[in-house]
């Protein structure tokens, strides 16, 4: 069953099947996440991995994730360590990316982990992507399905208006219930988050029972997401505004801004988590309509807040 857009497809069992089968011939799909939705190959193989920088347009020295099903998988790809247990029990399935030595015995396209000898995995909790996984016998390298340095997708369509007919498959899983990507820690030497999101480093800090640390952009990087510019809808953006200008578009958060043409509200409610659901849809809601500038309000440097903070900082780079 497709609606018009003839890439776009229903969850069903046919569907999951002909994506599987897609899958397993080297070919890309588009997946949700509970995160965002992303670009999927096989991660064992070089050709699907090229396409996916290729389609992208990633620089090639940015490493993808490398999506699994259960732990068994990632025994063979990396070397797991205490602080990865601690973690692993308490927040997988779910958006939380761990960055681990590569095995060398590993299956996984060196050109997926940019011939890096880490490998970053992560355990999606969203159910078709599990589904998928479980029919499959090899792990998914998936960046977030958007042009390298763009606004990442949230919905279906996105994806579409990113790619066009590039994709032949995309599964629509609805709106992306968490919408920021997952959070990133690296830890191959201490625990130290790379990249914010959902999962906090103070939840991180509890269940290690130790200080983690929050690297922030630096010339060493480390993480090609904390490259500054990023996340980025191709207008510019100021953050911290207070004004409301005729032509430029707001993002506001919370009811004490009026609703507008030009006014757009991440959360009435003063909702970190909603804020963030809506974020992407509204970066691209202000591309589409043309746009030449984007205010942003404050957004409480808390919860959720931080990331969102952190790819607002990005995006207006
Ligand atoms: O929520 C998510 O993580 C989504 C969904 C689709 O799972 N994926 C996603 O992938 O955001 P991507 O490629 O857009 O971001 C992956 C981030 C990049 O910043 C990349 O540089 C970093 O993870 N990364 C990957 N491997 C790494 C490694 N070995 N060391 C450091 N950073 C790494
Ligand atoms: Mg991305």
């Amino acid at each position: 069953m497709r609606n018009i857009y003839s890439n776009i497809f229903k969850i069903n069992k046919k569907n999951i099947f002909k994506t599987v089968n897609f899958l397993k011939k080297k070919d890309l799909a588009a997946l949700p996440t509970e995160t965002v939705y992303g670009l999927a190959g096989n991660a064992y193989s070089d050709i699907s991995v090229k396409k996916i920088y290729r389609i992208k347009k990633r620089p090639k020295k940015n490493p993808l994730i490398i999506h699994y099903h259960s732990l068994s998988q990632i025994r063979k790809d990396a070397i797991l360590n205490k602080d990865f247990f601690k973690l692993y029990r308490k927040f997988c399935p779910g958006p939380l990316t761990f960055i681990l030595k590569k095995k060398k015995t590993s299956k996984v396209s060196s050109f997926a982990t940019a011939k890096l000898k880490t490998i970053a995995v992560r355990i999606p909790r969203n159910k078709v992507i599990r589904q998928i996984l479980k029919l499959i016998d090899f792990p998914l390298a998936m960046p977030s399905a958007n042009k390298s340095t763009k606004v990442s997708s949230v919905t279906a369509q996105n994806v579409v208006n990113e790619f066009d007919k590039t994709i032949r498959i995309i599964l629509d899983g609805g709106r992306s219930k968490i919408g920021i990507e997952s959070t990133v820690i690296d830890l191959t030497l201490g625990a130290k988050i790379l990249r914010p999101g959902l999962i906090l480093p103070s939840n991180i800090s509890r269940i290690l029972k130790k200080k983690v640390k929050i690297i922030k952009n630096t010339k060493n990087i480390k993480s090609p997401g904390q490259l500054k510019k990023h996340y980025s809808p191709g207008i510019p953006i100021k953050l911290n505004q207070k004004k409301i200008k005729k032509n430029i578009a707001f993002i506001a958060f919370g009811k004490k801004y009026k609703t507008g043409k030009n006014i757009f509200n991440l959360s009435y409610k003063s909702d970190l988590n909603e804020a963030a659901r809506n974020l992407y849809r509204i970066l691209r809601t202000i591309k589409n309509c043309h746009y030449k500038m984007i205010y942003v309000s404050k957004i409480p440097q808390k919860g959720i807040g931080i990331a969102i903070n952190d790819r607002l900082n990005r995006a207006a780079n």
